[in-house]
């Protein structure tokens, strides 16, 4: 393997969950330095219920402000609803979430397991009929902090179908980050079992048990050449409990540079936007890779 595309979620994984509210005019710099470090794939914002997420209910400011530039990049559409509002903004690229399990349904979508495929089919349909592209990503595939392990049949019984509604990518999330390296390989190997083939998988990882980095390994050993990243390690999700940052994408291209793999990504060019937004939200990146490159500039 000598390639990997890197999708950057931090300006909507990784703000979604913040605290404080981040200016418009910061969050479309953040997306700007992105792009302009190398990153092919930078998810901007999310069209959901502004009460759910407040943190990007400036999402029509940003992708207006991004002008065409935006419109080239993915953002989160649950419902027919959203889908309204970034076709007014001539959106191309959008992805809807769904749940692998019940509980998470209901608390991050209002919908039961069946009920949120019932939302996502108008949506995706029209949105296919309007030649735009859809990712689908699918929650808690390694485990759910109300349910458990999940089993890998209906992990791979929701992927499939949430695939097959027409999209083009299927991300399996380890929302709460509990999946280990043995879990991923398995899991992938589901999937193909079912007959996905492994250029439509991209894989998600949050760090909160400090497996990212392993599970992507695991994952690109397994033949995946997509990853989720955040720069920085931003990231978490506001309905799901004990969520934490995403893997970053700092640490996924310094290991992907030591196995010689190109991601086009300029790797300072990210540490000094991660350095430069964790000024803006008062706090250092969790990111070793962020700390160590960040120390041996000064
Ligand atoms: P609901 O309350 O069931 O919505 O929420 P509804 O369909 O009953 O509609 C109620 C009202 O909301 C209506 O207005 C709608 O128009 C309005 P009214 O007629 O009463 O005046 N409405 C909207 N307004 C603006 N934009 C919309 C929208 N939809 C309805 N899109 C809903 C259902 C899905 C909207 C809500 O549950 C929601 O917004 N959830 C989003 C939660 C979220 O964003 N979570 C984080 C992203 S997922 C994630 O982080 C995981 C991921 O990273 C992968 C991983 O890590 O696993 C992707
Ligand atoms: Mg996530």
């Amino acid at each position: 393997m000598s390639e990997v595309t890197i999708y950057e979620v931090g300006p909507r994984d990784g703000l979604q969950n913040e605290k404080g509210v981040i200016a418009t005019e910061v969050k479309v710099e953040f997306i700007q330095r992105l792009l302009a470090a190398g990153l092919p794939i930078v998810e901007a914002t999310s069209f959901v219920h502004p009460k759910w997420v407040p943190q990007l209910a400036d999402a029509a400011e940003v992708m207006a402000a991004l002008g065409d530039a935006g419109r080239d990049l993915p953002v989160l559409v649950p419902n027919e609803r959203g889908l309204d509002r970034a076709l007014e903004l001539g959106v191309r690229h959008i992805a809807v979430f769904g749940s692998a399990t019940e509980t998470f349904a209901q608390k991050n979508l209002n919908r039961s397991l069946d009920e949120q495929f019932a939302m996502f089919e108008p949506t995706v349909a029209r949105a296919r009929a309007a030649g735009i592209d859809v990712r689908a990503y699918v929650s808690m595939c390694f485990g759910d902090p109300w349910e458990g392990a999940v089993p890998v049949d209906q992990v791979v019984g929701v992927g499939k179908r949430l695939f097959d509604l027409g999209a083009s990518e299927l991300s399996l999330g380890d929302t709460i980050g509990v999946g280990t390296a043995g879990q991923v390989k398995d899991l992938i190997a589901a999937f193909t079992d079912a007959g996905m083939q492994l250029d439509d998988l991209a894989m998600h990882f949050h760090d909160t048990y400090g497996q990212a980095l392993a599970n992507a390994y695991s994952a690109l050993q397994a033949g995946v050449t997509t990853f989720d990243a955040s720069a920085g390690g931003l990231g978490g999700c506001p309905y799901a409990k004990s969520a934490t940052g995403n893997l970053a994408t700092e640490d996924l291209v310094w290991m992907l540079r030591g196995l010689g793999i190109e991601t086009g990504v300029d790797l300072d060019a990210v540490v000094t936007t991660s350095v430069w937004m964790a000024e803006h939200l008062g706090r250092p990146s969790p990111s070793a890779v962020v700390r160590a490159l960040a120390q041996s500039d000064s």
